[in-house]
């Protein structure tokens, strides 16, 4: 039996860790074997590329040097958490992974969205989820749940401007529009239990 590689993406503040935490108790309440992992970090080397592109100046690095990291640390977490984790049959659900980078440095950071597909190539071997949950929400709404969360402080990407985030969202959603299969696009209004149930519905075709 294999396992099943699930990521939650979204902009700031829409619920992803919330989800991320509340997903994987409904999918160990089924009694599936679950890793719950975040990027940038979800592995020691990942981890410590966590610190250099979420700390420090708004210009601390070029676009090119932040899409580079987050590649190096996405290689890390799936040779030593992820890929590991799958293959033991395990579910692994992911707070942010590729689309992240795709729609943050890719599109609203004009690196171009092939350029970053292609340093995932070259880290991780181009590989996919079997599933992404693109959480949507109104900007306001969004805005409101991470200020309530941290009274309005960011770190150093989170703290870009409300174009650059509008940017982001109008990304996945394109996502969500150009690969169906994978890229799901989720409500994330309303409760954190109906949205727990909005998720679990677009498993449902995974789900053994
Ligand atoms: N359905 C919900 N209704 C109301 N508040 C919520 C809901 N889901 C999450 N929250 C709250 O909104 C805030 C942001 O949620 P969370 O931290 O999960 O978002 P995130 O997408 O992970 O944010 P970030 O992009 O900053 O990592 C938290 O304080 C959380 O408790
Ligand atoms: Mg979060």
């Amino acid at each position: 039996m294999s396992g099943k590689f699930i990521t939650l993406e979204g902009g700031e503040g829409v619920g992803k860790s919330t989800q991320a935490r509340r997903l994987a108790d409904a999918l160990r309440a089924r009694g599936l074997d679950v890793v719950l992992t975040r990027e940038p970090g979800g592995s020691d080397g990942a981890e410590a590329i966590r610190g250099l592109l979420l700390e420090g100046e708004g210009d601390r690095w070029s676009m090119p040097s932040e899409a580079l990291l987050f590649a190096a640390a996405r290689a890390d977490h799936l040779a030593k958490t992820i890929r590991p984790a799958v293959q033991a049959g395990k579910w692994v659900v992911c707070d942010r992974f590729l689309d992240s980078s795709r729609a943050y440095q890719g599109i609203a950071g004009g690196l171009g969205d092939d350029n970053v597909l292609r340093l995932h190539a070259i880290g991780s071997g181009g590989v996919l989820p079997d599933r992404t949950l693109v959480l949507d929400l109104a900007d306001e709404e969004a805005a409101a749940r991470a200020h309530a969360r941290d009274g309005g402080s960011s770190d150093r990407i989170g703290g870009r401007d409300p174009d650059f985030h509008a940017e982001v969202v109008a990304a996945f959603r394109e996502f969500a529009r150009q690969d169906p299969d994978r890229v799901r696009l989720v409500d994330a209004s309303g409760s954190a239990e109906q949205v727990t149930e909005r998720l679990l519905g677009q498993l449902a075709d995974l789900l053994p």
